[in-house]
């Protein structure tokens, strides 16, 4: 028998990335589940979800990978200081250096990806300022192909609005990113982003 969700004529992964606390889980739960939650906690390690869409008359199916903006930002990680770095590394690598262990991680979470979403949380213009490290990581690790997607979220904060729409825009048309706001709070601009990067990558 035929699974439905095994039914698709396309499978795309794209990756979520930007600072903790932008709100990347919270997109990917409102694209693929419609849920939203107001105290989500930090991601831990990578999640992933799918949803498949229709784009003219093809199934494509969509793999989104979310993990911490957190560690990953940071080259060097962050460890609990009352504990020895040698237990937070696995046996088998523990010959290996901190950094390459994270290298190896960054490379998997990038590999394959044919689209990604680069978001930044528009009341804080840090995150927005970031942005610009998070697109060099990502095209440090993905061909020149992949579809990219800037996204100003947590738009429905209208009153502490920190960085303009048309800062953002330029700043996207300048590393010929699609760009718009969202809201994963109020369902506002979700579907329409992703699906956009789906038919971007079709
Ligand atoms: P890390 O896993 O640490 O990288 O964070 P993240 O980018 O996945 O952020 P997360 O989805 O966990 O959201 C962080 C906080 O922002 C949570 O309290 C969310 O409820 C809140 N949040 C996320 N999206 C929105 C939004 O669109 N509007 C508002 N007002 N709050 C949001």
């Amino acid at each position: 028998a035929y699974k439905a969700d095994e039914d698709y004529d396309y499978l795309f992964k794209v990756v979520l990335i930007g600072d903790s606390g932008v709100g990347k889980t919270n997109l990917l739960s409102r694209f693929s589940r419609n849920e939203f939650s107001s105290e989500s906690k930090s991601t831990i390690g990578v999640e992933f979800a799918t949803r498949t869409i229709r784009v003219d008359e093809k199934l494509v199916k969509a793999q989104i990978w979310d993990t911490a903006g957190q560690e990953r930002s940071d080259p060097v990680p962050q460890r609990n200081k009352r504990m020895p770095l040698r237990f937070h590394i696995p046996l088998l690598t523990r010959s290996l250096p901190v950094h390459s262990i994270y290298r190896a991680i960054t490379s998997a979470y990038y590999r394959g990806a044919a689209g990604a979403l680069v978001v930044y949380d528009v009341t804080r213009h840090i995150t927005f300022e970031n942005v610009e490290r998070w697109m060099k990581e990502l095209k440090n690790h993905t061909d020149a192909n992949t579809v990219i997607m800037l996204l100003g979220n947590k738009a429905d904060l209208r009153h502490i609005r920190a960085v303009s729409v048309e800062d953002a825009q330029a700043f996207a048309q300048q590393e010929r990113a699609f760009f718009t706001e969202t809201s994963a709070l109020e369902s506002m601009n979700v579907e329409t982003a992703f699906t956009e990067v789906l038919t971007q990558i079709y």
